[in-house]
């Protein structure tokens, strides 16, 4: 019935969990939910204040279909403010989100033959649109024990005369890892070297907690100008994920042919959400700040809480909003098989949803989403760290 396309894809697992989590909490079940993908704070003051004044004026019909002027000359601007490289306009096309930006690029960058390179665990949804491009996804695996660091040995290791494209998530749904700019250097030079695109998934950029060295757009922008695609949102860092908004930064020929896409599917950015980001980009950043400082605190508390429970094993996320803890101790061949059915029993006999690693290709894991308050934590794991004591599995070590 459905086209062979249809078939090669399914609903984006992290939704599913959200979505089962949301019913549960409309029919008045006291469920916490750690299964966010979205920041908890409202979209602030200044930004809905200028998409009041955009319908005040009328500013509600279609705009150019690669996004309004005014904006892109917000992305460039802030870019060159943040990380000190310059784009012009015409290298920049607004999207409806990160997830459009990455879209568009893969679409018209990759097709059938080529292989392009992605890390898991990961966001599923990268793998699923290189398969909707007709290419072929080639994963390369970070682990726990090194911190799910993303090495270029490992990446460029991966690389076949077929690959075409590199797409790395820094910082990285679901581990918080930061790919360093050293790393990203390296694999900059070989692709350079091989003629390979790579794309940049910068959707967590402004979450980023300990001070340390991350100006990824500077590395392409000197090393890999003509091959390489930056995505960015105002989904994350200003709590904007309804409004539909993220932008890629690419070569002009990559912008014009991702215009093309876009004018036969969505065309423009709702006119409204343009003029909201617009002032998000070009107001004070004291609210990405302050909303930075309050998932700090939240990473923290959490972090410290976990560790009550010394076999739910954490690595200390560098940026993002999600902890990936290693719950295979408590699994076992006569109780609880997988992180999925984990998952399951926590969201059914303790209330508390969480994502299964499975979504990320990742069994053995549950992601944690702190875009949740610290009362909800705090309930939160002391539920998770009740119910898996139950479970008849091994000892903590002695002394742990
Ligand atoms: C790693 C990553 N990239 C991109 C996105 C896209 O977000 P949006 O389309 O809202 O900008 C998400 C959303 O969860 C994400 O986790």
């Amino acid at each position: 019935m459905l086209a062979a396309r249809a078939g090669r894809i399914a609903v984006s697992p992290t939704m599913k969990v959200a979505a089962e989590a949301m019913k549960l909490k409309a029919q008045g079940v006291d469920v916490v939910d750690f299964g966010a993908g979205e920041p908890d704070f409202p979209t602030p003051s200044h930004v809905s204040d200028a998409a009041k004044a955009a319908i005040d004026a009328n500013f509600t019909k279609y705009t150019t279909n690669s996004g309004t002027d005014e904006l892109k000359r917000a992305v460039t601007a802030r870019y060159r403010e943040d990380y000190g490289v310059e784009y012009s306009p015409g290298e920049v096309i607004i999207t409806a989100g990160g997830k459009q930006a990455l879209f568009n690029a893969v679409m018209v960058l990759f097709g059938a033959g080529d292989e392009v390179i992605t890390h898991m665990p990961g966001w599923p949804t990268l793998v699923e649109q290189i398969k909707l491009a007709e290419a072929t996804p080639v994963i390369v695996r970070t682990h726990a024990e090194e911190g799910f660091r993303l090495r270029a040995g490992s990446l460029l290791a991966a690389v076949t005369p077929r690959t075409r494209g590199i797409i790395i998530n820094s910082p990285g749904n679901p581990t918080g890892a930061l790919i360093s700019e050293e790393d990203l250097a390296a694999v900059a030079d070989d692709a350079a070297r091989r003629g390979i695109w790579v794309l940049l998934d910068l959707c967590y950029e402004k979450l980023i907690y300990d001070p340390v060295p991350h100006n990824l757009p500077a590395v392409l922008s000197s090393r890999l100008r003509d091959r390489s695609v930056l995505c960015g949102s105002a989904s994350k860092a200003y709590a904007m994920t309804g409004w539909r908004c993220g932008w890629a930064i690419a070569p002009a020929a990559v912008v014009s042919a991702a215009n093309a896409l876009q004018s036969h599917s969505t065309s423009n950015v709702c006119s409204i959400t343009q003029r909201a980001v617009q002032a998000a980009l070009t107001g004070s950043q004291a609210c990405v700040a302050d909303m930075l400082g309050e998932y700090r605190n939240r990473r923290d508390q959490l972090c410290e809480w976990l560790a009550a429970e010394p076999r739910l094993r954490i690595v200390r996320p560098a940026g993002a909003f999600y902890l990936f803890p290693d719950v295979s101790d408590f699994l076992s061949p006569d109780g609880i098989r997988t992180s999925a059915e984990l998952a399951q029993a926590l969201l059914d006999d303790v209330r508390v949803a969480a994502t299964p690693g499975e979504a990320f290709d990742s069994p053995g894991f549950i992601r944690i989403s702190y875009a949740t308050s610290l009362h909800e934590l705090e309930r939160g794991t002391a539920r998770i760290i009740d119910y898996v004591r139950t479970l008849d599995v091994r000892e903590a070590p002695a002394g742990a």
